[in-house]
């Protein structure tokens, strides 16, 4: 049904010679005393996808909202091509970077088509007196916007949808038009906040795949999710939050292998003693024949 384009398995080679198009030094957000994001450098290279993770409260939203003028940082600078970005929301969307929410945002009541419509709007010059008199300059620019946003829709495999209501699409779909309606404004940076929560396994890949294509067609992306092999099979490097902080930053590789990303996990490693402990309990009293039917035992995955 989709018609999400699709790419070779490997993900294209990291274009790593591509200028910083995201540069955020030393960025801390506090709330009155929680400091939610504590001197986060983090660099996005042109061409490249880059993930973002950490366990949940780690500050990830909140550093998304940091780049994209939502909240001013307490301190930091955020650059976007070399040029520091304005604390507001609609002046950062211009600049060039859109981005999706973890929470999905759209107009429920809008059709698919209004809602990317509506996310070309920085994109479009015309002025109200233009729009109100809808004078040969308005209806042009009005066509090619809905040409862009059917293209869009083709893209993300919404095309069909285009005039069913927001609110009435299943979930993993809502998810695609936010990204679809980001990709209006036209963005040489997407930041996507946690994309794939709450879609099927098929639908994560399909969603992979997308993300594949917008960098192939010169977007560079920054992701946050929860999901790993989402995560690890997806991205050039990722970062990992952990209580506001930057704990490393590296290829999948470097970071599923390190220890200190394992333990901000799972708290404790799996051949640490109270795991030790806690079996040999359970064998003893199996073998009393007190053992209870729990059978939570060894589903740390
Ligand atoms: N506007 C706010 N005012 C006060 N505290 C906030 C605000 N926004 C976030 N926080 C706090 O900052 C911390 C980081 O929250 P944030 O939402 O950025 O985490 P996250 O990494 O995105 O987590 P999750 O994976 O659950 O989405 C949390 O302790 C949260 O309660
Ligand atoms: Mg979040």
């Amino acid at each position: 049904m989709t018609t999400t384009p699709t790419t070779d398995s490997a993900p294209a080679p990291r274009s790593g010679t591509g200028g910083a198009v995201l540069e955020a030094s030393g960025v801390t957000m506090r709330f009155g005393g929680l400091t939610a994001v504590r001197d986060v450098d983090l660099t996005v290279r042109a061409g490249e996808i880059v993930g973002l993770i950490g366990p949940n409260g780690a500050g990830k939203t909140t550093f998304f909202n940091c780049l994209t003028g939502l909240y001013i940082p307490t301190e930091g600078t955020v650059r976007y091509k070399g040029t520091v970005l304005p604390h507001r929301s609609h002046l950062v969307t211009q600049a060039g970077i859109a981005r999706t929410f973890q929470n999905i945002r759209l107009f429920a009541n809008m059709t698919v088509l209004e809602n990317v419509l509506v996310g070309r709007h920085t994109r479009t010059h015309e002025g109200l007196l233009s729009a109100l008199v809808r004078g040969p300059g308005f209806r042009r620019a009005e066509r090619d916007s809905e040409q862009r946003a059917m293209e869009l829709l083709d893209f993300t495999g919404l095309a069909a949808k285009r005039d069913h209501l927001a609110r009435n699409l299943p979930y993993g779909e809502q998810r695609k038009l936010e990204i679809a309606r980001a990709l209006a404004s036209e963005p040489g940076l997407l930041l996507l906040d946690e994309p794939t929560a709450g879609m099927t396994a098929i639908e994560t890949t399909a969603t992979r795949e997308l993300v594949l294509a917008i960098r192939e067609q010169g977007t560079a992306v920054l992701v946050i999710e929860h999901d790993m092999r989402f995560i690890f099979n997806l991205c050039d490097r990722v970062a990992v939050l952990v209580q506001g902080q930057k704990l490393i930053e590296g290829t999948p590789e470097t970071v599923q292998n390190d220890d200190r990303v394992i333990a901000a996990y799972l708290g404790t490693p799996f051949d640490g003693e109270p795991g030790e402990a806690e079996a040999a309990e359970v064998r003893a009293a199996e073998q009393t024949g007190t053992a209870g039917t729990d059978t939570t035992q060894g589903k740390a995955d």
